[in-house]
This record gives C-alpha cells, sequence and structure tokens, in this order.
C-alpha cells in the first residue's frame, strides 16, 4: 500500500522511535550491512528539520574542486538534492543488500534513523557524522503541511486536522520521532564525540550560513583558504543552495523522483523560513508542545526554541 502513498502505512514503535512499516525493515536492513568508510559523511535529520539543504550545501562544499560552484553544470542545478545525495533507507528499501562499494569518496547518504540505530561501522569508524535540527514547532508545521501535500495523491483520503495531527506530534507519534528525543541523543553524541560528529541548528544556518559553512567545511576536513574567501567561495555556496535559489531551479519546480512513493520535488520547497508556528499555532498548542520539549530536554544544555 505504501506505493500509493507512505501516509497509509502503518506506524509502529520501536526501541522508542516510530517508524512507517517499510522504514524500519530497511532501516535494518541499512543497520545489518551497511558497511561504513572513515570516508564516509552521514546527513542525520529528522523529517522536516531542512534535510534538503543540508544536503545541498555539503555536497557543494564537499564537491568544490570537482565542480566550481558557479559552474553552469553544477548537479545541483539539474538533480533534485534528494537525487545527489540518498537517504539510506530508500536504498535499503530498494534493495536489501546493494553494492555501494564503486561509489567514490567522499561517499555522502542521508539518514533519519537515531544514532543508536546506525550500524555498528558507522559508529566505530572515523566516518563524519552531521546532524541538523530545528525548533520542533516549525518541525511540526512543516510536517502537517506536507503531509496533506502526499495525501493529495491518494484517492478518497482526507486532510488530516491540525488538531488530530498535533496530538500525535506531541506524543511523538510521527515517522521517525519524536524529533526532541533523536535530537538529544545526537546531541548528547556529539559533546562525547566531537571530532566524529557536528551538531548544527537550522535556525543558526539561516542567521547566518556563512559562519554555519566555514564550521561544516572544517569539520570535514575541507576549510576554505583565504583565497577561496577572499573569492567569495562561501557566498557563491549560501547562494547556489539558498531557498531562493533552489525553489526555482526548473528541476525541482517540476520534476519528480521517487521518496517512499512518487513525489513532486517542490514538495520539499515550502516556505524555508524560522518561527512560521506562530501563524499556524494556537497559543495552548504553543505552551503544551514547548512543555513536552523542555520537560525532555531538561538540564541536558540543549535548547531547541
Ligand atoms: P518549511 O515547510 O517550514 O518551509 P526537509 O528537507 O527535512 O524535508 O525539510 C523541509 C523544510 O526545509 C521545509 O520547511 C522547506 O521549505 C525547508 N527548506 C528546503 N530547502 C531549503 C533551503 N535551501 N533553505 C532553507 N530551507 C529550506
Amino acid at each position: 500500500p505504501f506505493e500509493r502513498g507512505a501516509m497509509c502505512n502503518p506506524i509502529h514503535l520501536y526501541k522508542g522511535i516510530w517508524y512507517r512499516a517499510h522504514s524500519l525493515e530497511a532501516a535494518m536492513a541499512f543497520q545489518r550491512h551497511f558497511q561504513a568508510r572513515d570516508t564516509d559523511i552521514i546527513l542525520a535529520t529528522a523529517p522536516k528539520s531542512g534535510t534538503t539543504w543540508l544536503k545541498s550545501l555539503v555536497f557543494a562544499v564537499t564537491h568544490r574542486s570537482q565542480y566550481p560552484v558557479t559552474d553552469q553544470n553544477h548537479p545541483l542545478l539539474t538533480t533534485n538534492p534528494h537525487g545527489v545525495v540518498p537517504f539510506l533507507e530508500l536504498i535499503y528499501r530498494n534493495n536489501k543488500n546493494p553494492d555501494l562499494t564503486s561509489t567514490p569518496p567522499p561517499r555522502i547518504y542521508s539518514t533519519h534513523v537515531p544514532y543508536t540505530m546506525l550500524p555498528e561501522s558507522v559508529q566505530t569508524s572515523k566516518c563524519q557524522i552531521i546532524y541538523l535540527c530545528r525548533n520542533p514547532k516549525d518541525i511540526f508545521v512543516s510536517m502537517w503541511h506536507f503531509g496533506n501535500m502526499l495525501l493529495k495523491d491518494i484517492p478518497s483520503s482526507q486532510p488530516i486536522t491540525i488538531e488530530e495531527s498535533f496530538e500525535r506530534f506531541c506524543k511523538g507519534i510521527t515517522m521517525f520521532g519524536p524529533c526532541w528525543e533523536q535530537a538529544l541523543e545526537y546531541w548528547k553524541k556529539s559533546i562525547e564525540k566531537p571530532e566524529e560528529i557536528l551538531f548544527l541548528k537550522y535556525e543558526d544556518l539561516k542567521a547566518n550560513i556563512n559562519s554555519q559553512l566555514k564550521r561544516i567545511a572544517k569539520h570535514l576536513g575541507c576549510p576554505f583558504s583565504s583565497e577561496e574567501e577572499n573569492e567569495g567561495v562561501i557566498e557563491d555556496i549560501a547562494n547556489l543552495c539558498s531557498f531562493k535559489h533552489l525553489s526555482n531551479l526548473e528541476v525541482n519546480k517540476t520534476g519528480k523522483l521517487f521518496f517512499f512513493q512518487v513525489v513532486e520535488n517542490n514538495v520539499f520547497f515550502s516556505k524555508g523560513e524560522v518561527g512560521d508556528w506562530i501563524n499556524i499555532l494556537t497559543p495552548s498548542m504553543v505552551e503544551k508542545l514547548d512543555q513536552v520539549v523542555e520537560h525532555k530536554l531538561n538540564g541536558s544544555g540543549l535548547t531547541l526554541n
């Protein structure tokens, strides 16, 4: 049934995290078979926290000598970021033991699974993990819109009301949820293993993309040279990957890709703003979700608001 729409697929709780059935199966295959290399880069996120943006940024940074950012043939101009950097869950959903050995380094993959579900080779190798979190209130609003967009393609389905969706979200019942649980786990690991895990926030990327691009490049062992800085390479990457630029590319306006169902590339670009929740959530919703998140993060040093 997920071919018609992942939203119809049952959702299961496994080790404290909710998965759609097909995602859990794929996550388990990925955990069992994926062999990490020290040169791999794994981008970990909760759904709707800016995965598409992170994919484009990391690809542009790491491939800048092969594809100069202003190159007219840059892959990000003709391929959706999810085509450029694939999800491991999708690779392993389609083939339980794919051969990924011929992909040249650095191999960049993304995942929504929690740290504890990552294959042992990822946890023990020197491969780099970048985790991107986002304010759960913005994640919720983004996810609610996204879910209803996907449901439009499913005959006789009804839109999900915000109230119903919100109750489930507060209980953590969303794909790979609760998102605050996952963020906290990666946060703690990033403190334990700062050499291997870089923890980023969507809001910081929006506030100062240049400084965050420098952190990303440094963490991945390819810092910007002063020459590159003078030539404006950082600004060029920021512009190439900006919401305005990516969402207006023909490929992202009209193309489609097989996600867990066929989706239009434009579903990954909605508003790309910080704080849209204020226009959507009632004060009591805000209070409730803030309480749930604060209770979980209390004393950890991590804030998601
Ligand atoms: P909104 O729905 O709030 O607009 P993901 O990629 O994890 O699915 O997250 C999608 C969210 O990231 C959407 O948020 C989308 O608009 C936003 N987004 C996509 N590309 C972006 C970009 N280049 N810059 C900033 N935000 C972006």
